[in-house]
């Protein structure tokens, strides 16, 4: 590859506290590399309308601690179609942008995959709060959405203990148990049900662990439902029916993606951040930054999307074990 003179730089899927630090890096040390850098707005969305702008180390001032995306994001379905795909193309060699910097998933990835078969030099920034992201141990934007589940949940522990209730709550993952189960065993929830865990979900158990609790002299509890698993109103209406216990559901919805950053989030955004532009400056392309086992990688895409992400069923065992009165 030769010299990079130009970057952009662009968020894509859901948005995730962390983000614009994660931008702030990207756009610094590009800056200091001597290259331009070109803001994308909306993702894909914006990169196929040329929706893009210079930034400068100005453009990046105040927005450390900011939750959300100055660069704002967006779902773009075109983008899986060849033709969408060939015009995002053009339009980086229009915009002079010879290296590309993409925050977000493993959806995100496979658009860039899709890039670099066209040419672009792109590297890929793990940002969702899910944590679902296959090669990474960690995702820009997990830390900050699991303390804003766990304050919700204390919250309503405190008006289920005191009317002596039992609390669903559903908190935020499609496909992905990471934050129900992080958030379960720092509210010590009675139960945890994951998508990826079939047994995590089985009502009888979840009656027997509360019947059990309450028999020991526990006098409210909480039983967290991933998204993916969700019915958590039914499941309010099956527990109260087969416990007699006044039960109430809670969907804690789009406020786990909002709130300023964590300093575990800045910290990892920032250091992703500088990665991506240190890969591209190094002539790597096709690459995905990741976290594994303390240390920051870059890794092929191809082979980052191919690997596969186990649930942490250590933490629902544990769990189990200890929240058992
Ligand atoms: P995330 O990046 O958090 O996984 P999504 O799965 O919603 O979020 O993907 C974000 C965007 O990435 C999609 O809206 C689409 O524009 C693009 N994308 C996802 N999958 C593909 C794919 N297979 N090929 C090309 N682009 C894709
Ligand atoms: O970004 C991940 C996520 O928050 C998932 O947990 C959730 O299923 C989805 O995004 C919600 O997406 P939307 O913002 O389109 O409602």
């Amino acid at each position: 590859m030769e010299n990079l003179n130009t970057i952009g730089v662009l968020t894509s899927g859901g948005d995730a506290p962390g983000m614009n630090a994660c931008i702030r890096a990207v756009v610094r040390d590009a800056l200091d590399h001597g290259m331009r850098v070109m803001g994308i707005h909306k993702g894909y969305a914006g990169l196929i309308r040329g929706d893009i702008f210079e930034m400068h180390a100005k453009s990046v001032a105040d927005i450390i601690h900011r939750g959300g995306t100055v660069l704002y994001t967006a779902r773009c379905p075109e983008f899986l179609q060849t033709e969408y795909q060939d015009r995002a193309a053009e339009i980086c060699r229009i915009f002079g942008i010879d290296g590309l910097v993409v925050i977000g998933g493993d959806g995100t990835f496979r658009g860039a995959q899709a890039l670099s078969d066209r040419g672009i030099n792109v590297v890929g920034v793990p940002a969702t709060i899910d944590g679902d992201v296959s090669c990474s141990e960690y995702t820009i934007g997990f830390d900050t959405a699991v303390n804003v589940a766990v304050e919700s949940i204390s919250k309503l522990r405190d008006t289920s203990a005191s009317h002596e209730r039992c609390s669903i709550v559903e908190v935020m993952g499609r496909n992905c148990g990471e934050i129900a189960l992080w958030s379960g065993i720092a509210t010590g929830a009675d139960a945890i049900m994951i998508p990826e865990d079939k047994d995590s979900q089985s009502f009888d158990q979840i009656v027997r662990v509360i019947m059990e609790n309450r028999v020991r002299g526990k006098n409210h509890n909480i039983i967290i439902v991933a998204e993916g698993v969700g019915h958590s109103q039914e499941l309010a209406k099956r527990v109260h029916e087969a416990t007699g216990i006044d039960s109430r559901y809670t969907i804690l919805g789009h406020i786990q993606r909002g709130g300023g950053p964590t300093a575990l989030d800045i910290k990892h955004a920032s250091m992703m951040g500088y990665m991506a532009v240190e890969t591209l400056a190094k002539g790597e392309t096709n690459r995905v930054i990741a976290y594994q086992k303390g240390a920051y990688v870059d890794l092929d895409i191809d082979e980052g999307l191919a690997m596969k992400k186990k649930p942490a069923m250590d933490i629902w065992q544990v769990n189990l074990q200890i929240s058992t009165y």
